[in-house]
């Protein structure tokens, strides 16, 4: 017995996914792969679960990407939306219900829980000068405030954070602060927010966490814990100046949105609404406190480091603050997973992309769950690499787990026709005793969230049985002994039918393999189901469970990889030839410096030009540049570029152009921005 097995249901959850970009192997490792395996495992184990996840469709996240993008925030998630359920449906995440936060039943829900907390006066209302575009008349969220870090200087600092130095920062930090809509200093505007007074539930968290889920949770998501509640906490804006998002549902909020990381957690719980309308069950169940303790269900997050303090710390207090909800009984936060020697980086496309290993690798699901699962981030971050993937089902799926299987299988229907005689159990006392051992591992591996652990403890029964079936040598004893080889053989089949139970959280193709080439009725056994094959009870033809990765696809993948990152794209470009030589007074009178671009505009009654407002360091200048038909405006605006100073001025369609941005050609023949490697300062000298 273990702790989980008191609870009589499970509402179990993965990270609502940001509907702004495609999956990629990162999210996997993090909060979906860990979380199937344990849905599926309490499945075979016959509890009563509901798995339930979503697009995430609010917050700033959107917006900037819709902004990229040039299409509306409503266009991104449609699309994003779509893209992410089907990859999800074709790798085999085994959700009860993928469902999204725009739906209705989830803004009302959300609006619910707010309305709720106001009634019972848990917020504190409070105004706060916050930084306004005049021109675009709005209040600017934090990553539309782009400006000098205070730390380290870098110019291109986000409202909420320097990712060069990584401090985490407040708008009003920022020297020289320009807002990337126009370009144009900002200004502060008195705006009045509700605060969830995080301080006044600190005492509560307190008890309920640190003293709570000491030893039970995860030492890397109790380590950040109670390291943010010894800091001390400070209450939270749950509103928002912004206007992609959930109302506010009050009168004198007209025009605020509720804050994202109050309104995607209810998305677990809206999710689970709409799951238990379509199916005839009462979500409160799986969500409410009920009269008995004993009836409450087990709720359980599953989700990547970042994600820590709002799953710990800010939901569980909303949850308490509302009064009626159950808790979190578990937070299994995995850390991040690296891909050859470096962050994963969706800007730099340093990704394994889930739909293009999809398309990719037909078939080839449980493969990647394999190599994901042994390599998880589970205490520390973690590392993909191409030639590990390789090696790994190579070395382990096809010799060990496929090679035991399809060895016994040939030589069933080898000797016998694939024909087994009655053979109720395991007759080698050892075996079964091993096998039983296994059950009772892995399952306590997974119901204590080490991953990793329960695979490799299912790999050591495919070794076992290779071990059994070398020191049986059937192959030697068929010609003197057929009925002890029979024994020995069956006794293999009895492994393999364990085997193919044992790897359905893990490997659920296999498995369903498996049980067709044993011919069994079902293609999901549950672990209580007892093993028999009757007398004369007939096998399918073996078929290969894992396929040989040949080096000529790991090198294709690293080509790829390499490509994509030096943006080379495998098109040809025209390419023409060097110009005459100049000596180096010619080449050092140019003066080229790193600019960046304040704002961009079309110039009228032209379909290529674009007029660009560009901080050079030295000055602040108007440039005419014919890049209109490659770029929207807004898009550039904080674009560092490469300007060429000293050219001289030319009046263009009646604006004067002081100097040259330099442009290169993508292979498509886009023109593309000559920048440098990293952000770098306005003025510094190209040489
Ligand atoms: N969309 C968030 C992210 O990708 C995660 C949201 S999890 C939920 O980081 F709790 F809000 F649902
Ligand atoms: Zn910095």
């Amino acid at each position: 017995m273990s702790e989980l097995d008191k609870f009589k249901r499970y509402t179990v959850t993965s990270a609502l996914p940001y509907a702004n970009g495609p999956l990629h192997i990162g999210h996997l490792a993090g909060a979906y792969i860990p979380a199937d395996i344990f849905v599926r495992h309490l499945r075979l184990k016959k509890k009563d679960v509901v798995y339930v996840c979503g697009s995430d469709e609010h917050g700033a996240a959107i917006t900037i990407k819709a902004k990229k993008e040039g299409i509306t925030p409503q266009e991104i998630i449609d699309k994003y939306h779509k893209q992410i359920k089907e990859s999800f449906g074709q790798f085999g995440i085994a959700f009860d219900i993928y469902h999204r936060t725009s739906s209705p039943i989830h803004h009302d829900l959300s609006q619910e829980f707010f309305l709720n907390l106001y009634e019972k006066g848990e917020f504190i209302e409070k105004e706060s000068e916050q930084y306004y575009d005049e021109e675009y008349d709005q209040f600017l969220a934090d990553r539309y405030i782009i400006g000098t870090c205070p730390n380290c200087g870098n110019e291109g600092a986000y409202g909420d954070q320097c990712e060069k130095c990584g401090s985490s920062l407040n708008p009003t930090d920022l020297i020289n602060p320009k807002s990337t809509l126009s370009g144009k200093a900002p200004v502060l505007r008195l705006t009045k927010h509700w605060y969830l007074p995080l301080d006044k539930y600190q005492p509560w968290l307190e008890e309920w966490l640190l003293e709570g889920k000491k030893n039970k949770w995860k030492t890397n998501v109790y380590g950040q814990c109670s390291s943010w509640l010894k800091a001390g906490l400070q209450p939270r804006s749950m509103t928002r100046d912004l206007d992609w998002g959930i109302d506010v549902p009050l009168e004198e909020a007209k025009g605020k949105k509720l804050y994202v990381w109050l309104d995607a957690p209810i998305g677990y719980i809206s999710a689970t609404k709409q799951w238990a309308k379509d199916h005839g069950k009462d979500w409160q169940k799986y969500w409410k406190q009920q009269e008995n303790e004993e009836d409450n269900s087990c709720l359980i997050h599953f989700i990547g480091k970042d994600n820590i303090v709002f799953h710990c710390i800010t939901f569980p207090s909303i949850l308490h603050a509302h009064g009626e909800y159950i808790l979190p009984e578990n937070v299994p936060a995995n850390e991040f997973l690296n891909l050859e020697g470096d962050k994963l980086s969706t800007s730099r496309n340093h990704a394994v992309w889930l739909h293009e290993y999809l398309e990719e690798f037909p078939g080839k699901q449980d493969e990647l769950r394999y190599v994901l699962t042994s390599i998880l981030p589970e205490t520390s971050d973690s590392e993909f690499t191409w030639r590990d993937y390789q090696a790994r089902i190579n070395n382990e799926l096809v010799a060990i787990f496929g090679n035991f299987v399809n060895r016994v299988m040939i030589l069933m229907h080898k000797y016998y026709e694939g024909k087994v005689q009655a053979s109720p159990r395991f007759t080698d006392p050892d075996l079964h005793e091993q096998v039983g051992k296994a059950y009772k591992a892995i399952s306590e591996s997974i119901e204590t969230y080490k991953f990793r652990q329960a695979l490799s403890e299912l790999i050591d029964v495919a070794r076992t049985g290779n071990k059994f079936l070398t020191e049986k040598e059937p192959w030697k004893t068929f010609k003197t002994d057929p009925e002890a080889t029979r024994e020995v053989l069956q006794n293999c089949l009895h492994i393999i039918a364990h085997l193919g139970i044992l790897a359905q959280p893990f490997l659920p193709s296999a498995s369903k393999k498996i049980f067709y080439m044993l011919n069994f009725s079902q293609d999901v056994v549950s672990y209580d189901e007892e093993i028999k094959f009757e007398d004369g009870h007939q096998l399918n033809q073996a078929e290969l469970l894992f396929e040989k990765v040949e080096d000529a696809v790991i090198e294709k993948q690293l080509e790829k990889l390499l490509n994509k990152a030096q943006g080379l794209v495998t098109a040809a470009v025209e390419v023409s030839p060097a110009k005459e030589n100049i000596n180096y007074d010619q080449f050092s009178a140019m003066d080229i410096r790193v600019g960046t671009i304040l704002a961009a505009e079309k110039v009228t009654k032209t379909k290529k030009l674009l007029k660009l407002t560009i901080d050079t360091g030295i000055d602040t200048r108007t440039v005419v540049s014919g890049i209109a038909e490659y770029f929207e405006p807004d898009s550039i605006v904080g674009q560092q570029v490469s300007i060429l100073v000293n050219l001289e001025p030319r009046e263009i369609k009646g604006i004067v152009s002081q100097g040259m941005i330099l442009m290169s050609e993508n292979s498509d023949g886009k023109l593309i921005f000559v920048t440098p490697a990293e952000s770098a300062a306005n003025g510094s000298v190209i040489r």
